[in-house]
């Protein structure tokens, strides 16, 4: 039993990974400046020198580091390397948020259970890369965004939560994409504020949410929109 108030419950803290624009992160930042969030970004971690979401950490004075794949002999080494920067800062929790390189198995272990991934799609619909013209491509009715725990197997890690949305008749894969990443923004706070608390957590390959086994992902937010 904890006899902490929310308020004087340490922050956990986390190292957020990114390749792109970045806007996952500046929603879990958000949330945590607003103090809905009990959580502390000690590190930004990109692929690439000039992702935008890089940019958005500093204008926050998080801490930002790159490391360029075309610096290492392969992605072992590249990944080894991000485990030690990553380590540095000391993170309870790794937060995948639009890193779009698949992982060294190693770095995918030695994280195993505390390794996060938001993924723009309803879970195991549509594993990998363009889901939202996929989607629609194959009349799917509903359509979404998984937070899901990482396993070595791309996508298909145990699954957390899911929140969903209708496709409309004249949705475009950009206006998909927009709908989605809306609902990611409210998603993905939401399930890191469940692990942060330490309501949420990953045995054998299985999420569990306060002690009972998750045989299927909790759905969040609108339902039917
Ligand atoms: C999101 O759609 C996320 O689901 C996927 O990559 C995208 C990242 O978007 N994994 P952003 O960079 O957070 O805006």
């Amino acid at each position: 039993m904890s006899f902490l108030t929310p308020e004087a419950r340490p922050l956990l803290p986390v190292v957020i990974l990114l390749s792109g624009t970045g806007t996952n992160f500046s929603a879990i930042a958000a949330a945590a400046a607003a103090g809905a969030l009990p959580v502390e970004i000690k590190l930004v971690v990109s692929d690439k020198p000039d992702a935008p979401g890089l940019e958005r950490a500093r204008k926050l004075n998080i801490p930002t580091c790159y490391l360029r794949m075309a610096d290492f002999p392969n992605r072992a080494a590249h990944d080894q390397a991000m485990a030690q920067a990553i380590d540095a800062a000391a993170p309870k929790l790794v937060i995948l948020a639009g890193y779009m390189r698949i992982l060294d198995t190693a770095f995918i272990t030695h994280y195993q259970g505390r390794l996060l991934n938001i993924h723009p799609a309803l879970l195991p619909e549509f594993k990998g890369l363009n889901t939202h013209q996929r989607a629609l491509d194959a009349r799917v009715q509903w359509h979404g965004c998984t937070v899901h725990f990482v396993c070595d197997e791309l996508d298909a890690g145990a699954r957390i939560a899911q929140a969903r949305l209708k496709i409309l008749e004249n949705d475009s894969a950009q206006s998909l994409a927009q709908r989605v990443h809306q609902l990611e923004h409210i998603l993905y706070p939401a399930v890191i504020a469940w692990y942060a608390s330490g309501r949420l957590r990953e045995t054998d390959g299985v999420a569990y949410l306060d002690g009972h086994p998750l045989t299927a992902p909790i759905l969040i937010g609108d339902t039917d929109a």
